[in-house]
């Protein structure tokens, strides 16, 4: 253990040499003329992992492709199977300007690596890549076989992963997946995460007039569609923050004790938050603080508003529409199709006949929740200690990896959630960023997570 401790050691400038490669790839998934960029970026990777010493090949899907890579396996192996899931498709960089230096131009100041997916999740994803790379350059014999499994589209909702899921399950089956794409608040309180939030996206059109009007001569006659939505939707929450829509709340169960004990924990204080957040105050449902606000709550949020005229200077019409995207956040046990339900039904009763709405659904995911007592749960805790020399937290995240359900479903493997991105990544906005350190300290937790897991 100690040569692949060493080995880390000594490489870090080489790997870091490395990462810049891997982010100079622009593999937008949501932006069909990046396609074959995610295609170059796959082929590389690939590549990286047979010279690292792996058995790696691109799996075409009917999107974007699909990198599996594995430790070469002894005939008949009796060794315990874990699986790495991460994903090389990165958020669209957009807007460009607010970017110091270009998204897929790496650059390194300080400690912090800024690119497009240097958090987001080819910096966490390369970081176990690179444990796995010091065992077998060392010739350090792994306590167990490993399979990466690394996809082109977790940020459009992984929807061929999932028939990737079926088709290979045999090859996959495995005793847990670790994935690194969440965060823990600082260096100094590293975290296992036991819980997601799930997720239901969709887009709301309200029709007026048959095309955009002259105000003038038409306006104050008929209903405007940009103040419809607007008014519409204000009446989603109420003053106190809570959503207003009978039924959404329904399903949601409570923080335990411990929960809220293990909460009083983590170390970001509102002042810090509202700070890093740039908001002139904190604002979210009345009695619960910012921590449950964001992880264990549900949300109903706007994420995208049109309408109208957008260019320069004024334009006097009556848009002819208005389109609101929305996605709502949801906490365990709480269905996705039954809340896309209500809230479209909603939707439908409250939306006023001057208007004609159009609701336009979008993907769908569960919430996740494990126990954090389970024996690879502790495992992953001590891993974690042994890295960063602390002792690690436990935490909900309010992002969704939706996949992490099927993984459940389909290869019955609970996932360790084992995030080394920081709160001022800047995940999804413009100057996104990698810690070295957490880059660092990740491969160590990596390197000592497979003998936790098999001790
Ligand atoms: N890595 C994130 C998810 C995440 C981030 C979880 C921080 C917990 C903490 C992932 O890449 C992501 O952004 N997922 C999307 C999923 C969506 C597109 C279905 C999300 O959460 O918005
Ligand atoms: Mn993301």
């Amino acid at each position: 253990m100690q040569a692949v401790l060493d080995y880390l050691k000594q490489n870090q400038p080489r790997f870091v040499a490395e990462l810049c490669e891997y982010l100079r790839f622009a593999s937008v998934s949501a932006q069909p003329q990046h396609k074959k960029d995610l295609l170059a970026c796959a082929e590389w990777l690939v590549a990286h992992c047979q010279n690292i010493g792996l058995d790696a090949r691109v799996c075409a899907t009917a999107g974007h492709p699909i990198v599996v890579a594995k430790t070469k396996r002894a005939k008949n192996s009796t060794k315990p199977h874990y699986m790495v899931y991460g994903h090389y498709d990165v958020q669209p960089p957009e807007p460009l300007e607010l970017w110091t230096t270009p998204p897929f131009e790496p650059r390194l100041e300080g400690r912090n690596l800024f690119a497009r997916g240097s958090t987001d999740n080819k910096g966490q994803n390369f970081a176990h890549l690179k444990a796995v790379e010091a065992y077998l350059k060392t010739g350090t014999p792994l306590p167990c076989d490993l399979t990466f499994v690394i996809e082109g589209e977790e940020e459009v909702g992984s929807k061929n992963l999932s028939v990737f899921l079926k088709e290979n399950r045999s090859e996959l089956a495995c005793a847990a997946v670790v994935v690194s794409d969440t965060g823990m608040p600082d260096l100094a309180h590293p975290a296992l995460t036991y819980a997601l939030r799930g997720i239901i996206a969709f887009e709301i059109t309200l029709h007026g007039p048959a095309r955009d009007l002259h105000s003038g001569i038409f306006g104050g006659a008929v209903d405007n569609p940009a103040m419809a939505l607007a008014q519409l939707l204000a009446k989603v929450r109420d003053a106190r923050g809570f959503i207003d829509i009978p039924g959404f709340y329904e399903d949601v169960d409570a923080p335990s004790d411990y929960e809220r004990a293990e909460n009083r924990r983590f170390p970001i204080t509102d002042a810090q938050l509202k700070k890093l957040l740039g908001v002139p105050e904190l604002f979210g449902e009345h009695g619960f603080t910012p921590t449950e606000q964001r992880s264990a709550r549900p949300t109903f949020e706007i994420n995208g508003l049109t309408s109208g005229y957008q260019g320069e200077g004024s334009k006097t019409i009556v848009p002819a529409w208005a389109r609101a995207k929305i996605t709502c956040r949801l906490v365990p046990n709480q269905k996705p199709a039954h809340i896309r339900k209500i809230v479209c039904d909603w939707l439908k009763e409250n939306c006023p006949p001057t208007v004609r709405l159009e609701i336009t659904a979008g993907h769908g995911a569960e919430a996740y929740l494990v126990s954090p007592r389970s024996a690879p749960a502790q495992a992953a805790l001590r891993a974690l200690k042994t890295a960063f020399n602390c002792r690690p937290i436990l935490m909900r995240e309010g992002g969704s990896i939706p996949i992490v359900n099927e993984f459940k479903q389909i290869l019955g493997a609970d996932s360790l959630l084992l995030g080394l991105g920081l709160p001022d990544d800047n995940a999804h906005s413009p100057n996104e960023k990698f810690n070295l350190d957490c880059f660092e300290k990740g491969q160590r937790m990596s390197a000592h997570l497979w003998q936790e897991l098999t001790r």
